[in-house]
């Protein structure tokens, strides 16, 4: 069970409050979760639009979140590693880009936790705050991670951060740096991904700081093929969502009757995925039902990429400056550190 507590709480908690407990235990925070009644009417009328559509979010129940760790070892799917690399070879740099010792480091979309902890010797944050949508996400991971670490205080905190970015007060307020890593930002369309951004902005107070990863734009098949493995990995990735949709929806998908497609989308700088209908068929769920014809598809995801320049402009946008970028030597993976402009 979720210790839940409401919006109200995460907001009443008040934000000069020293960071809460010494090491010894991390503590856990769950803002209110999305009311599930909601679920599966959005989910039906993305079905029934005239371009189908399933929002990205829904990729990741249990199973899809496994098959994306699997899809990050993967040879074709090149960002994990690369950006791995990136921090291992260049991080005294990237530490030294804007003051971060004793920060309080917020690690969004920090799931099993396995990045961040690769920062503590550089960075040593006084307190780690793990942030994903669910604090169940969290709990194995960073109490295994706060027996290794007992000097630097604990919190889980599960948020749907991509919508709202509210944070417990004892998140500690000074010197907050927000680690965003593995493109995630990619996920969001670049509107969105500016809103996101002047959240976390936002809470920094003015004097915090954001290291976040991006993938760069670059040869079209090297793209299409870090999206269609040749082991289908990613391919499973993408039906895997209407078995989740089944659940929660009440639909009749059957994977097998649904090819993945990835396409790099030029004109947007993005990498698309789909789901295209082998033959033609009638999905139902109680109370409807939509016809597909062979070959139409219901769109999935989206994977923006940037050049560094446009990267620098959706910082700016968002109201950040950038003070530090690190790539690759081949230019594929963008490192970026940001301040309040
Ligand atoms: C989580 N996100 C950054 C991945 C990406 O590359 O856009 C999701 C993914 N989709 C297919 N493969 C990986």
């Amino acid at each position: 069970m979720l210790a839940a507590v409401t919006h109200a709480e995460m907001q009443g908690l008040r934000a000069g409050d020293p960071p809460a407990r010494g090491a010894g235990s991390p503590r856990f925070v769950q803002a209110a979760l999305p009311d599930a009644g909601d679920v599966a009417p959005a989910l039906r009328r993305g079905l029934a639009a005239g371009r189908a559509q399933i929002p990205a979010r829904f990729l990741y129940d249990e199973l899809g979140s496994r098959l994306f760790d699997a899809i990050t070892a993967l040879p074709e799917y090149y960002p994990t590693r690369t950006e791995a690399a990136l921090l291992a070879e260049h991080l005294p740099a990237i530490a030294a880009a804007v003051p971060v010792q004793g920060c309080t480091l917020i690690d969004l979309g920090a799931g099993s936790c396995e990045k961040a902890p690769r920062l503590f010797p550089m960075v040593r944050p006084r307190q780690y705050v793990a942030v994903d949508i669910s604090v169940d996400f969290l709990r194995t991971a960073l109490t295994r991670l706060q027996l290794e670490h007992p000097a630097i205080t604990m919190l889980g905190v599960g948020t749907d951060f991509s919508s709202s970015l509210e944070l417990p007060a004892a998140v500690g307020g000074e010197r907050r740096l927000f680690f965003y890593p593995g493109s995630s930002i990619g996920n969001f369309a670049p509107d969105e991904a500016v809103a996101f951004l002047r959240r976390v902005r936002e809470r920094m107070d003015g004097h915090g700081a954001l290291w976040i990863g991006a993938d760069l734009q670059k040869d079209r098949r090297v793209l299409v093929r870090a999206y269609d493995d040749g082991l289908g990995v990613t391919a499973a990735f993408n039906r895997n969502i209407l078995r989740h949709v089944n659940a929660l929806a009440g639909t009749d998908f059957a994977p097998a009757d649904w090819r993945h497609v990835a396409r790099y989308d030029e004109q947007h700088g993005r990498i698309e995925m789909h789901l295209e209908a082998e033959r033609s068929l009638t999905v139902r769920w109680p109370g409807g039902e939509r016809a597909f014809a062979q070959g139409e598809r219901i769109h999935t995801e989206n994977s923006y990429k940037y050049t560094p320049d446009g990267f620098r402009a959706l910082l700016e946008r968002a109201g950040l400056r950038q003070v530090g970028m690190w790539t690759d030597q081949k230019g594929w993976f963008g490192f970026f550190v940001a301040v309040p402009a």
